[in-house]
């Protein structure tokens, strides 16, 4: 089976020879790549609601997977439990709010696990700032690009991370260090929202005197500083 890049990308960071947990697993199609690839002797794949654990027996029905891919019904990693020995937990296709309140809730189980894999859709910030103040490391990032739009994705372990600059914790430190080669474009797409945010409060009634204004021209520039030294090839970032 192929994956989209988004799916595929975040398969990339799974480490090998685990057993993993897909949190949220909807069509299954990623557990079903893990097995089917060997990059995972075994997942569990769960979800909080029935209609998605439906779409994915199909799929692991179709592909003849069925036991090396499990199915569970539950809420965030309270599907999980300490005898399945899971080393790997993925979180992907989710708000980044919801994934911080999965992990709040199971903190004992995430802080156990060798990997977490994390994708969210938005609020990748608020993600990463959850994981560096409850114990988690970032030693590894990617990002990848589907539809024209970017994803990231977050290797974290249990560890403690140091943040020099805590606005790195917006741009993602890893990608930094690593020189990811999107970054460049993925800095300028985050400059241009915010310069379009900062137009449409231009014209409205308040302008440049709302403090939103000015929290997005503090931002932009930051971007701007990153993206200036990634460019440059700078240490200071
Ligand atoms: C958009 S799908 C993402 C599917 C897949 N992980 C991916 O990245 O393509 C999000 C899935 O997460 C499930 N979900 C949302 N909150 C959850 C929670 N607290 N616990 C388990 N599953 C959850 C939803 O039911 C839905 O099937």
């Amino acid at each position: 089976m192929k994956l989209g890049p988004r799916l595929a990308e975040i398969s990339h960071l799974v480490p090998r020879g685990y057993v993993a947990a897909d949190i949220g697993t909807d069509h299954a199609y990623l557990p079903a790549y893990l097995v089917s690839n060997n990059i995972s002797p075994r997942v569990i794949a769960t979800d909080k609601a029935l209609h998605p654990l439906e779409k994915a027996r199909k799929t692991l029905e179709l592909l003849n997977l069925f036991p090396k891919v499990e199915l569970r019904l539950g809420d965030g990693l309270s599907a999980l439990r300490e005898e399945d020995g899971v080393e790997v937990i993925i979180l992907a296709g989710m708000g980044g709010k919801t994934i911080c309140r999965i992990l709040h809730k199971g903190k004992a189980l995430a802080s156990r696990a060798r990997s977490l894999i994390i994708q969210p859709m938005n609020d990748v910030a608020l993600v990463r700032r959850w994981l560096v103040a409850h114990g988690f490391c970032l030693p590894e990032e990617s990002l990848v690009r589907e539809n024209g739009k970017f994803y990231e994705i977050l290797a974290a372990k249990p560890g403690k991370q140091v943040v020099e600059d805590p606005f790195l914790l917006e741009v993602g430190p890893a990608l930094v260090r690593q020189s990811h080669p999107l970054l460049p474009s993925y800095l300028e797409t985050k400059i241009n929202v915010c310069r379009q945010i900062q137009e449409k409060i231009s014209s409205q009634a308040q302008g440049k005197n709302s403090e939103k204004y000015w929290y997005l021209e503090r931002k932009r520039l930051k971007f701007k500083e990153v993206l200036e030294s990634v460019a440059q090839g700078s240490r200071c970032y």
